[in-house]
């Protein structure tokens, strides 16, 4: 059942054209400078290094460390327009396309939600997919503006709001679920337990929180497990997951979700993995 109407007077500003009108960050010059295409050929060959933010980036400073690292191998990581662009391609393809599916499960969860939050919504992609299975009120946060350009351009009806999924600027209580694709993977220890803790804050009591993330079998199973199990695919999941850099996913996988959860107020109400996604669903006690 759809929650009652609340006015909301406190909601942040969203973002708008203006403030997407985003600096050129060092790739951006991949095909003009010889500096960037040898610094580009190196992170694609041998692996992540830190992001160097541009100047005059938006709350640039605001970014902490840990978020400045070049995942994925993708040169300068979320952090300029070229490689969001194809990160916002490239995602979708290197997962065979069972993301799309995995998203529409996600905002099948929150279909009775009236207001529901999309963290690290990337390109928006979830929080898109919340909106077509017709929650009213549709909110989405990123640390990256680059990545919020193209949400921007994708889903122009979208509330996007830059920062933090850890200091998020809504009212306790503010939403009936929130959605999180692909994100605690990417935070350290400390990181997964600040936004577990925010999450916990702007839920409502009941609201629940939808994880979509890597399966744990496709690092920890052998080979020939991957193969009895799930055929090529198993073994194409695990090859991905062994070359892309992902600096915090030990983190992730090492930890109990139900520890974790009933650590922060919640129940956990599904906690499911099959090569390549593992799905949780979280209920705010
Ligand atoms: C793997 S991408 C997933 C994007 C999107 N959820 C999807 O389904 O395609 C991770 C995203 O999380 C964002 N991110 C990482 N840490 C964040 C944080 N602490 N707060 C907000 N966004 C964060 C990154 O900028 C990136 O856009």
């Amino acid at each position: 059942m759809v929650a009652a109407a609340r006015p909301q007077t406190n909601d942040p500003a969203v973002l708008t054209p203006s403030d997407l009108e985003l600096p050129r960050a060092w790739p951006d010059y991949v095909f003009r400078r010889i500096g960037a295409f040898f610094r580009f050929l190196r992170t694609l060959l041998f692996g992540g290094r830190d992001v160097v933010l541009p100047p005059g980036l938006r709350r640039g400073e605001e970014l902490p460390a840990y978020l400045l690292r070049e995942f994925h191998r993708m040169p300068n990581g979320y952090y300029s327009h070229v490689l969001a662009n194809g990160y916002e391609r490239g995602f979708e393809r290197a997962m065979l396309g069972h993301v799309a599916s995995v998203r529409i499960w996600m905002a099948e969860q929150t279909k009775d939600s009236r207001a529901v939050l999309d963290i690290g919504c990337g390109s928006g992609k979830l929080a898109g997919a919340m909106a077509s299975v017709g929650v009213p009120d549709v909110w989405a946060i990123d640390a990256s503006l680059y990545q919020l350009k193209i949400a921007a351009r994708e889903y122009p009806a979208l509330n996007l709001v830059h920062g933090l999924a850890e200091s998020t600027p809504f009212d306790d209580g503010r939403f009936d679920a929130v959605g999180a694709c692909f994100l605690f993977h990417e935070l350290p220890t400390e990181a997964q337990n600040a936004v577990l803790a925010e999450v916990r804050r702007v839920l409502r009591p009941g609201g629940i929180l939808v994880i979509a993330e890597p399966s744990p079998e496709q690092v920890r199973d052998g080979l020939r497990t991957l193969w009895r199990q799930h055929g090529w695919r198993g073994i194409y999941f695990r090859v991905l997951a062994k070359f892309v850099t992902e600096p915090y996913l030990e983190q992730w996988h090492g930890r109990s979700i139900t520890e974790w959860a009933t650590g922060h107020g919640f129940v956990v109400e599904k906690d499911e993995s099959k090569v390549p996604f593992r799905r949780i669903v979280l209920r705010r006690s």
